[in-house]
Formats: C-alpha cells, structure tokens, sequence
C-alpha cells in the first residue's frame, strides 16, 4: 500500500489542470446501460472508481474501451471512454463489487428501465454515515417498480415497463435524483421529480441524456420534468470540471499562501465555497482560462460554514475547509449537515496540532495552529485530502498512510502539486 510523504512550508505557485468530476463521471458512465448504442465519455478523470465501474459495468455486458493517448496530449489529460451495452447479459450487481462504491447501487436505475429488472446488492453503510438507499427505491416504486429486499439485495421487478409517476423527495439526494432520472427517461408517460438535487452532476447527467434522445426540462432546479421515450441511442458527452478538486486546491492555496491558476475549471460550479474562501482572505479571480486563487501578505480569517445541498456549502469540502481554518486567526464554527458522521479527520487534524472540539454535527476550530507534521491516515476521501493540504501548511514531515482513498477521486494529486512547489512525493509499499 502507498504512502504520501509531505514536507511542508512551500507556498503554491504555478497552475493545476482541473480533471473531470468523478461525481459526474461515475453516473454518466453507468446511464450507458440504458441504451444499446455506444456513449462515447471525454475528460474522465483516471481514478481508482472509474476503473472499478468499468468492472461493474462489464458484468453486467458493457464493452469497455480506452481511447489511447494522442501525440501532445498531457500525461495527466483526462481520458475517453467508449462504452457500449449492446446487450445486457446479467441484470444482478453483486455484493462483492456494489460493497466497494456505494455509487455501483444506481445501475439498478437503467436495469430496471430498460431490462424490466434487476438485482442489486445493498451498499450497507460507510465511514461517513449510514447512507440508506430508502429513497431511491421509493423513486423507482413511484414510477411503477415492485421492490423486494431479498438476502441483502434489493430486487426491482417492472415486467410491463415502467411508467411515469409523481416524485417528491422528502430529503435532497443527489444518488435518489440520478436514480430517478435513469428510471423516468426510458417509462411511459411524463415523470415529476420534487425537491429534485441540484448539483452540477445532475445537470451533466440531464444533459448528457438529452443528447441520447431524452426528454427532461428543470434539470439544476428543483423540479425536473421528463416525457419518457421507448428507446435511447448514443452520443459523445465531455464530463464537467470538478468541482471539489477545484475547491481543495483552491483551499491549499488559501493555507499556503501563493498564487495558482486552476485551469479549465469555472466558478459558478461552486460559488458558496469561493465565497467563504473570499472571506478568508483569499484573493479568487475568474478568467478565460479558469479560476487564480492568491494569497500573499495576510493571514487567514476564520470563516463560519454549514454544509447543504448545491447551491450550498459543500459536504465534500467540509474537510479541507476545516483545515484551512486551524491556520485562521479567531475561532471558526462549522456545521455538518449532510452526513451524521463525517468528522473523521478531527482526531487525524488533532495529530498535526488542530485544537477542534466536536458537539453533535458542529465542530468548533481554535484557529492559528502552529501544525506539525506527523504520521496520519484517513478513512474517506475527502478526510486524506484535507490531511493533505494541512501537512502542506504544516512544519516538518507528514506521512498520509492509505492513499488509495485519494487515488478514488483525486487524479495526479501528487504530481499536480509537486508542479506547483509543493514537496510531495509517493512512497511505494506500506511499512
Ligand atoms: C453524492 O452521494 C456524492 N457521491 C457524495 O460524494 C456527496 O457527498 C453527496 O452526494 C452529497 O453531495 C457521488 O456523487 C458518487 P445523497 P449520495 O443521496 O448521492 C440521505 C465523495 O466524497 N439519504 O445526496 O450518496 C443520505 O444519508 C462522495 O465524492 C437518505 O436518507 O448522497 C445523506 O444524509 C461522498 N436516503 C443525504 O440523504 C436515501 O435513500 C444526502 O445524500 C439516500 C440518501
């Protein structure tokens, strides 16, 4: 197993291509199952889930291909995928590949759509929280599936198709949107989604749907309105910048101090984190060629924040904001309340000196640590990359054990920030 090993102290200086969003990624390649013809995916980042749904996908009958790289084309580029479900072979997605990305659970959307059933293994629960899947099988009862859960599976029957149905979700779920939108494209008759997501992710799923022959109107507002069609066919759809990778680096700018252009990405994808990064005291300028965050000369100002649905503050970078704020000056109060449990990289902070004090879903930050490094691992994603840009900012040497969290969702991570300074490197092998 791979380590990080940081020494930090180094301002950021340069520019970083932004990659592809897994989060869009992941849902646009799983909706290639709802139709025979080839979707052919640009600027899918090279990460460790993309490759594990291709797996997934390929169980269930999809050809996957890898364009090869063009002469010119960065090392670190996303990549394009060709992915072509001519038949579905197997409607059932097994425990041993849906338990490793909970995301996997959404084939279940285009399975029943287009096959009339599926058999899809539970996610059970993760490091940040229970994460029930209540409401994506409630979307797809609305639209006329018969749900059982059968030994850990939840088995969706629609022998006559689906129809079109009224969905009002009590809760915004980006995952119960996604699945809900899967399902109503290909059923008879017109659905509602109420109290619909409103990510970003969606309106690239939304989108890249239409461009398949799909009819949806509202996707990125809170009711989305689809006229199901009999059939869907292909398309070549380039997945959106990622926002949170945005925000992180974003984020280990504003900690470092320094002046990075991160390339190809747009502010709108994330407005409410450049917000509180501007009241940090971090300087956020949008051009032609991306976003340049500064800082130079003054020190960092502790900024409150809760997490909420798009267009709110994040959940995926309530970590790396946190982190920020132990360098802040004052103290910083931020509320999670998205997931129960996604406070993990408290204790890890606390390894490089963070002085944060959790009640219930609030975590109280006492600013303008001195950090320093030390050995710390993390149990999610986002929680490795927010020790990341704290050992950044901290003095001394950080070993990030168990970097294949980061290699799920962060392309090039240390090569990125090596380019811009940063003393980062891999370590083969776990000691
Ligand atoms: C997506 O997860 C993202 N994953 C998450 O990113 C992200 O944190 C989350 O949306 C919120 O923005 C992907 O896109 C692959 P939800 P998702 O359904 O869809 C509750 C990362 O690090 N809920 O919007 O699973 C749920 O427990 C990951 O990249 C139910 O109660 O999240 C949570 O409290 C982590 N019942 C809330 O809704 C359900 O049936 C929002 O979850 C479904 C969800």
């Amino acid at each position: 197993m791979d380590r990080i090993r940081i020494v930090g102290g180094q301002k950021l200086n340069g520019s970083i291509p932004i990659s592809g969003a897994k989060n869009a990624a992941l849902p646009l390649m799983i909706a290639s199952l709802l139709t025979p013809e080839t979707v052919v995916l640009e600027n899918v980042p090279r990460l460790s889930d993309v490759r594990l749904l291709m797996r997934i996908l390929g169980n269930h009958g999809v050809d996957a291909s890898i364009d090869g790289k063009r002469a010119g084309q960065a090392e670190d580029s996303g990549e394009t995928i060709r992915l072509s479900a001519s038949t579905v072979v197997d409607t059932t997605a097994p425990y041993e590949l849906v338990s490793k990305m909970r995301a996997s659970f959404w084939v279940i959307a285009p399975l029943i759509a287009r096959m009339g059933e599926a058999r899809v293994s539970l996610p059970g629960g993760c490091a940040i929280g229970t994460r029930p899947v209540d409401l994506l099988l409630m979307a797809l009862e609305k639209l006329g599936a018969q749900i059982e859960i059968d030994a850990g599976y939840a088995v969706a029957r629609a022998p006559k198709g689906l129809r079109g149905g009224e969905i009002v979700f009590p809760k915004v779920t980006v995952g119960g949107t996604h699945t809900a939108l899967m399902a109503a494209v290909l059923a008879r008759g017109t659905t509602v989604i109420e109290n619909a997501a409103r990510e970003p992710e969606v309106t690239d799923l939304a989108d890249c749907l239409v461009k398949m022959g799909a009819n949806i109107t509202g996707a990125g507002t809170e009711r989305i309105i689809v006229e199901g069609v009999t059939s869907l066919g292909g398309c070549t759809h380039r997945v959106l910048p990622d926002r949170i990778e945005t925000g992180t680096y974003a984020m280990a700018v504003a900690m470092t101090g320094g002046d990075v252009m991160l390339e190809g990405t747009r502010p709108d994808l994330l407005q409410a984190g450049l917000d509180a990064l501007t009241r940090t005291g971090a300087e956020i300028t949008a051009t032609n060629e991306g976003i340049r965050v500064r800082r130079n000369g003054h020190g960092i100002a502790s900024v409150d924040v809760t997490t909420a649905p798009f267009p709110g503050f994040p959940t995926d970078l309530q970590a790396q904001f946190m982190a920020l704020m132990t360098k802040a000056k004052g103290t910083s109060r931020i509320r999670e309340t998205i997931f129960e449990n996604r406070f993990m990289h408290v204790q890890e902070l606390a390894r490089l000196g963070a002085r944060i004090r959790l009640d219930g879903d609030l975590a109280v930050v006492e600013g303008a640590t001195a950090l320093k490094g030390a050995p710390v691992m993390a149990t999610d994603l986002r929680a490795s990359v927010s020790l990341v840009i704290a050992a950044l900012a901290a003095e001394g040497e950080t070993m990030v054990h168990r970097v294949y969290h980061l290699d799920r969702g962060f392309e090039a991570l240390e090569k990125k920030l090596g380019r811009c300074g940063a003393e980062v490197e891999r370590v083969s092998g776990e000691r």
